[in-house]
């Protein structure tokens, strides 16, 4: 199939391109590069060996959009394009609330309009909020402490509401635990601007020495040893995760899991970083981050067994590609 990758340059998008393109699916990407770079797709070209037709365009430009789709045979659509961090949704909101909403209508109706019915869509636990883990499909999308999230669950729904008035219109909601980890090459993998938000590229950082120690945010959470617990899950797995979700995708809406279904804590993914790569990691215990939960994690039984997909790397493959690539890496 022809797919259109929006937001392929970036982290996800960019491991998904690969795994696409394993599976003998051709790669048309989109993205402003608001938050990647133009290279990353010459280390995907690299990795690969195939081509990928590239647009530096905006999603929330409906023109450029219908450009794309009358310059194609588009088969399916994967909405990787959005603004993603959570402490600048907060300071920010409209820019959040246009970009991430924006870019879903346009694309649908755009779609719609050109007559592509597959659509993936990037969705997120963050929509399963305070719900207790582990999450399943089923649970209701309770509030999300900031913007950022806010966007993921509107356009859930905005989506559902389109695949109501469009029967025939096939589109899965995923939504993605904890991301982490590099493709094996350590060419690509995640490379955030200025101080990581997350706790893999932190802690990447600090075993680089650029950043002196991690700073542990709560010990004081009713889990295993105190520190807040994620399902982080291999972006590999991840990518492979949206092939078979567009492999399999049939009408109307649907939604999956993809995590890995083991929870982590914050002092265990030291540990086994420190394992993995034979690396100290050193960090001091801090405060909680306001909006955290305690646990999150994921019930994956329905990828399993709608999708035939499972979660293959473990904790250990995930923190030693993540530093084979952050050791390497040059901005
Ligand atoms: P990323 O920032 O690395 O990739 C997003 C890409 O979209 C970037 O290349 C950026 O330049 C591009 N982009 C943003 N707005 C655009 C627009 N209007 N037009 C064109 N391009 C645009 O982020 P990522 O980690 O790869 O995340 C991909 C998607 O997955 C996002 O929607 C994110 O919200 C979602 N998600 C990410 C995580 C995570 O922890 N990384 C977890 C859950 C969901
Ligand atoms: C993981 C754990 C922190 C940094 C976020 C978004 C979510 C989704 C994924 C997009 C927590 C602890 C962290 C640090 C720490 N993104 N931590 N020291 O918060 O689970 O999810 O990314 O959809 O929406 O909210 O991920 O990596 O920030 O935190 O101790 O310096 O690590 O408290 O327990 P989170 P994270």
């Amino acid at each position: 199939m022809n797919i259109l990758v929006t937001g392929g340059a970036g982290y996800i998008g960019s491991h998904t391109c690969i795994s696409l393109q394993m599976a003998g699916h051709s790669v048309i990407v989109v993205d402003n590069l608001c938050n990647s770079k133009v290279d990353t797709l010459n280390k995907v070209r690299q990795i690969t060996d195939k081509e990928i037709t590239f647009y530096q365009m905006d999603v929330t430009d409906e023109t450029a959009m219908e450009k794309i789709f009358s310059n194609h045979h588009i088969d399916g659509v994967i909405h990787f394009a959005g603004l993603k961090a959570v402490g600048e949704s907060v300071l920010e909101p409209s820019k959040y609330y246009y970009n991430n909403i924006v870019s879903t209508i346009i694309l649908a109706k755009v779609c719609l309009k050109y007559n592509v019915w597959r659509f993936v869509f990037s969705s997120s636990a963050t929509v399963y909020g305070d719900n207790e883990a582990p999450f399943n499909e089923n649970m209701p999308l309770l509030p999300t402490t900031n913007p950022y999230g806010e966007t993921k669950a509107m356009s859930e729904r905005i989506l559902t509401d389109i695949v109501k008035a469009n029967p025939a219109f096939s589109v899965s909601l995923l939504r993605y635990f904890n991301p982490v980890g590099a493709h094996e090459s350590g060419l690509i993998g995640e490379a955030p601007n200025g101080i990581p938000n997350n706790l893999m590229p932190y802690v990447t950082q600090v075993a680089k020495g650029k950043i002196e120690k991690l700073k542990v945010l709560g010990n004081d959470y009713s889990t295993v040893d105190g520190t807040g617990v994620r399902d982080y899950i291999h972006v590999m797995d991840l990518a492979e995760g949206h092939v078979a979700a567009l492999d399999n995708l049939t009408e109307g809406i649907h939604i999956y899991n993809l995590g890995t279904g083991q929870g982590t804590s914050v002092l265990e993914l030291v540990k086994a970083f420190e394992q993995a790569n034979d690396i100290v990691v050193p960090y001091e215990i801090g405060g909680r981050r306001p909006g955290d939960i305690a646990s999150c994690y994921a019930n994956t039984s329905k990828a399993k067994r709608e999708l035939g997909w499972t979660a293959k790397r473990n904790i250990i493959d995930m923190c030693r590609d993540a530093w084979r690539f952050e050791k390497n890496y040059k901005e």
